[in-house]
């Protein structure tokens, strides 16, 4: 029997980008989302994409009694949890909140599995969880550490799981620690359309070269990498969404737990990402040079060789596709960005761009 999968916010930029490849894979899906970060339009553009109407179900994985009645009506065989918060300058400003829709929402999907027999989960964690990376590349023996309430939120979530598989052998989880999401589906309907600051550089690039942003703040210029700007490991948000088929199958086929990371295993500069982001989308994108902020480092990039040997997990998709993608849904998309966020810059908590998230 094909197996079923419940995806929490799966309308998001990462959840919707896996419902596709889990279509194209074979399973079947079911969406939870309460749409507090997603475009009521997520689940045409699906639609307009695959030609089925989406199983989409709006509610917030945080209500015990609305996630139960989506387990008592539909058959589930596994879930991926990606509902979240990711705003870090949000988590700092109201800590509590991103407790509770974090930590308490997945303790109560836990408990609601566990109800209904279900126990095989793949859990969205993030390269945030290496808090300050003591060298690189990063693999997941790292020490793990966080620089804000969001990360501390991811980590606590990794924490509980763990002891879940601890303690309860019948359960197989897999943790993804995401490095950099970027890119879109390359049909430009669906992408990173946050309703709140989610703080990531593409999104930020992509609103200089659409005019609605005067320039980008790059903060550092004499770093110790080969054009002086911080460097991160940005993996095209389609590569990511192959990772979690992999991570699935090889928990619904093995019940064997994993925690990997899933990035390219190779950095990109901020330059190098405005840089391709003016090739592709053959506009100017105007930067400002800063000064560097305390607390964030040169470079930061996976070890990617854990998710090779178990997942067989490579990325295949480079700056350009994700800079190309994104650019055909910034340009396809009437929804874009809406929100009304900053200049991107490095802070000492935000930690260059998309390193928490
Ligand atoms: N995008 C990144 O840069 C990044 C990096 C590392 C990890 N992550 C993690 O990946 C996951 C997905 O991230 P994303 O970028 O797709 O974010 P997103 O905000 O685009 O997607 C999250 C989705 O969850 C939904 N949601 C939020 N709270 C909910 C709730 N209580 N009940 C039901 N639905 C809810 C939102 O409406 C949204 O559709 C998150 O857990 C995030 O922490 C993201």
């Amino acid at each position: 029997m094909t197996a079923r999968v419940l995806l929490t916010g799966g309308a998001g930029f990462i959840g919707s980008h896996t419902y596709l490849a889990l279509l194209e894979a074979g399973f079947e899906v079911v969406i939870v989302d309460d749409f507090s970060n997603a475009e009521q339009s997520v689940p045409d553009r699906l639609e307009e994409i695959t030609g089925t109407a989406p199983r989409v179900i709006r509610a917030d994985v945080s209500d015990a009694a609305a996630l139960a009645s989506v387990f008592a009506a539909e058959r589930i065989d596994a879930v991926i949890h990606f509902a979240a918060r990711k705003s870090v300058p949000q988590s700092l400003a109201r800590p509590q909140g991103f407790f509770d829709a974090n930590i308490a929402a997945l303790l109560t999907l836990l408990r609601v599995m566990d109800r209904h027999r279900v126990a095989t989960l793949v859990y969205s964690s993030s390269a945030t969880v290496y808090g300050q990376p003591e060298a690189l590349p990063i693999p997941e023996h790292a020490p793990l550490g966080y620089t804000n309430p969001y990360g501390l939120s991811k980590l606590m979530g990794e924490q509980f799981l763990n002891q879940c598989v601890r303690t309860r052998p019948d359960w197989a989880v897999g943790i993804l620690r995401y490095f950099n999401p970027a890119g879109a589906h390359p049909s430009g309907l669906i992408g990173e359309a946050p309703l709140s600051d989610g703080g990531n550089l593409m999104p930020l690039v992509a609103r200089v070269a659409r005019g609605e942003l005067p320039a980008i703040d790059i903060h550092g210029r004499d770093y110790g990498t080969p054009d002086g700007t911080g460097v991160r490991d940005f993996i095209h948000v389609s590569d990511l969404a192959e990772g979690h088929v992999l991570s699935l199958d090889r928990l619904l086929r093995h019940r064997r737990s994993h925690t990997v990371n899933l990035g390219r295993g190779q950095g990109y500069s901020v330059l190098e990402v405005v840089k391709a982001y003016e090739r592709a989308s053959g506009r100017r994108i105007p930067y400002r040079f800063r000064s560097r902020r305390e607390g964030d480092v040169a470079a930061s990039y996976a070890d990617p060789s854990m998710a090779r040997a178990v997942l067989g997990f490579q990325a295949s998709r480079d700056l350009n596709d994700m800079c190309r993608s994104s650019w055909a849904w910034e340009t396809r998309s009437s929804a874009g960005l809406t929100a009304a966020v900053p200049v991107w810059s490095m802070t000492a908590t935000q930690s260059l761009p998309n390193l928490s998230a």
